[in-house]
């Protein structure tokens, strides 16, 4: 098997697959995860044919767009590299990854054990923070025809994955629900540090936000 070939065809499936959509889950997001993947990477000392297929594949069919379904992206990333005859115990480490990294709210559990399902994680996670993560916040609350913010609707603290999908509040509130939240939830030293800026950045823009809200400022 040709590891650069497998990685290169898989880098055009996706980006064929996913093409543009408006709630930040697009071709140019799996491309940002894929290369903060490589920086993190390198500096963790990872498998990178593992790290940078998972971070690939990782939003190849994201459960939000198939009723809830969250079986159909691993199945859709397996039928593709098994395709690509990738070993099985490849295969197995990807869709591992794939179908345990995403954000569940602040008390679920993280079900990511592996050095290379941390790494993807935190690529993932570094998107979601700084400002391109305030862009993909507001994009997908509009897209949810959320509002920017309400001062009168409070943040949750969500204990159960049920309660943070099917959360209703406003865009500015998923910065408290998610977004301050990630900084300390990286895995790796090297996300650490990368988050450290973001999060200041998406704090100085709340701070912006809310000082310009009652016309101020
Ligand atoms: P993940 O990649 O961890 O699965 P999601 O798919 O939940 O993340 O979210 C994709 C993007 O949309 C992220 O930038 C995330 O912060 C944002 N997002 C998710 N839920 C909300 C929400 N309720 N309000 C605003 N933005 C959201
Ligand atoms: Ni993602």
């Amino acid at each position: 098997m040709n590891k650069q070939l497998v990685i290169k065809r898989t880098q055009e499936f996706v980006k064929e697959t996913l093409k543009i959509e408006g709630t930040g889950h697009d071709w140019q997001h799996v491309y940002r995860v894929w290369k903060a993947t490589i920086h993190i990477g390198k500096e963790e000392k990872a498998d990178m044919f593992i790290v940078e297929l998972a971070a690939l594949l990782h939003d190849i069919a994201d459960w939000k767009f198939h009723s809830g379904d969250q079986s159909v992206g691993p199945k859709k990333a397996r039928e593709w590299l098994e395709s690509q005859g990738v070993d099985e115990q490849i295969i197995f480490q990807v869709c591992e990854i794939i179908a345990n990294m995403s954000f569940k709210g602040a008390k679920v559990e993280n079900k990511i054990k592996t050095l290379e399902g941390k790494i993807v994680q935190d690529a993932d996670r570094l998107d979601a923070i700084g400002a391109i993560g305030i862009g993909r916040a507001f994009a997908y609350g509009g897209h949810k025809n959320r509002a920017l913010h309400d001062p009168g609707v409070k943040p949750e603290i969500h204990q159960t994955a049920e309660h943070y999908h099917n959360s209703n509040g406003t865009t500015i509130n998923h910065f408290y629900e998610k977004l301050f939240l990630l900084k300390d939830l990286m895995n790796t030293k090297t996300g650490k540090n990368m988050a450290e800026h973001r999060h200041k950045f998406t704090e100085e823009f709340l701070k912006e936000f809310l000082d310009e809200w009652d016309g101020k400022k």
